[in-house]
């Protein structure tokens, strides 16, 4: 393809502008935002001054420029879990090739037909797994590919989300609730089942898992708490306080995420006003939440491996662990230290330094940068599938152990076969 990519962006809030157009705009030669749509003007001006399209080429919604023909090759879908999959199914049947942000759909159905569509109409769909683009997880399944640990036969993975993470996305945010997004184990942990299974290659037979929301509720909020931070006398001693969360760590390191969700482009007095009057000023006992704080989930792989996993706000710090155990040796794995150990059995012990393997750990360790390169480069005819692509075909039997795992919590732990 001798001209650049033509891209619309539905969604322009913190992956669709602030990542993806960023990531696009270093790469004017191979793609170019031509239109943009949100329902948020402040967002949508965001996006003018970012790419400089015209007025013109913005959209008060996603809907209303699926209204038109088609105006580009590619749609990134970047809004809120629930609208993907409209707006998903009314871009595919337009012939439109998309980068559709995760969860595909919070239902299994839904997620299955997206994906006939895709095939029927012969377009391109990649799911934003954007761990298996990283170089931290290439890696670990370069050396599981090779053989060094021999058959791949007990994993335990966890993801912390970390306490101040789960009161920012889960207690106060755009995924505390599932009517408003989706369950926790699919909307945030659906990545864990893919990288799972993408790193064995393995299917899974067979789901079970446990869960609860224990902490972030009512009756666990302390004496004297009010309804939001600003006003609390229990704040001081508080962990998840928002006005330190925001108001003190933009003090601190400025317009950087969280807070540039909690106000677009934010200041002092846009965030104080937030914390007054928006989700992000409620005490974190006092909110609409009903998405779990903790779950585990046990797989039972095709081979007879056996998979642990546990997502859990209950950590210091944010990060994911994996340990990988075979017949003839074991990883273990770090993601936050960037350290991969692997343990030949009866032979020294090895530590690989992932940051000696690339200089790229922006967005997602460099996923989220290397996904849209791949996507656009595999769109443009310069490169072939290659086995990192979250294809939907591939991407939607992490939605389906999801949402089994979610089945089998809501009903005692229940197996749930696949
Ligand atoms: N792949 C990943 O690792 C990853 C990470 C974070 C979020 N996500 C997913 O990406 C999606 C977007 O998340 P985000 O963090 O950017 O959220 P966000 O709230 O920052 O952005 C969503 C944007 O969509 C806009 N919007 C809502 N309804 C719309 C409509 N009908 N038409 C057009 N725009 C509309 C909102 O105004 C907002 O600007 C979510 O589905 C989320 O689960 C994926």
């Amino acid at each position: 393809m001798n001209r650049p990519l033509t891209v619309a962006v539905a969604g322009c809030g913190s992956r669709g502008q602030d990542t993806y157009t960023k990531i696009l705009l270093t790469m004017p030669e191979k793609a170019r935002i031509v239109a943009a749509a949100d329902i948020d003007t402040e967002k949508l001006a965001g996006m003018r001054r970012l790419t400089g399209i015209p007025e013109s080429a913005c959209y008060a919604s996603a809907e209303e420029m699926l209204l038109r023909p088609k105006l580009a090759d590619v749609m990134l879908i970047c809004t809120p879990d629930r609208c993907h999959y409209l707006q998903a199914r009314e871009a595919l049947l337009k012939d439109y090739d998309l980068l559709l942000e995760k969860p595909i759909s919070p239902t299994a159905e839904q997620c299955r037909e997206l994906r006939d569509i895709a095939v029927a109409r012969g377009r391109r769909v990649a799911v934003c797994h954007v761990l298996r683009y990283t170089a931290f997880y290439q890696k670990i399944r370069e050396l599981i590919a090779s053989g060094v640990v021999g058959e791949v036969l007990s994993v335990q993975a966890m993801e912390q989300v970390c306490y101040w993470h789960q009161a920012h996305s889960f207690v106060r945010g755009n995924w505390r609730n599932e009517g408003l997004s989706s369950c926790m184990i699919l909307q945030k942990c659906c990545h864990d089942m893919d990288i799972l299974l993408w790193l064995t290659g393995q299917h899974c037979m067979r789901v079970s898992s446990f869960g609860s929301l224990s902490h972030f509720r009512s009756e666990n909020a302390p004496q004297g708490s009010t309804e939001r931070c600003l006003d609390c006398a229990a704040g001081e001693s508080c962990p998840y306080n928002a006005v330190r969360f925001y108001l003190d760590e933009f003090r601190r390191t400025g317009d950087e995420w969280p807070q540039n969700v909690v106000a677009f482009e934010p200041t002092e007095e846009k965030l104080l006003a937030a914390l007054r009057n928006g989700p992000y000023g409620r005490c974190v006992y006092h909110c609409d939440n009903d998405v779990v704080d903790h779950q585990s989930v046990s797989l039972e792989l095709e081979n007879g491996a056996t998979v642990s996993f546990t997502m859990t706000a209950f950590t210091a710090h944010g990060g994911r662990t994996l340990r990988v155990g075979g017949t003839m040796g074991e990883l273990y794995c770090d993601m936050k230290a960037n350290t991969i150990k692997v343990m030949r059995y009866g032979q020294t012990d090895e530590i690989i330094d992932v940051r000696t393997l690339t200089d790229d750990f922006s967005g997602h360790g460099g996923g989220d940068a290397r996904l849209v390169h791949e996507f656009i480069g595999l769109l443009r005819g310069e490169a072939d599938v290659s086995p990192t692509m979250t294809s939907i075909e591939r991407s939607v039997e992490s939605h389906l152990v999801a949402l089994a795992a979610e089945e089998s919590r809501l009903n005692g732990g229940k197996v749930i076969e696949l």
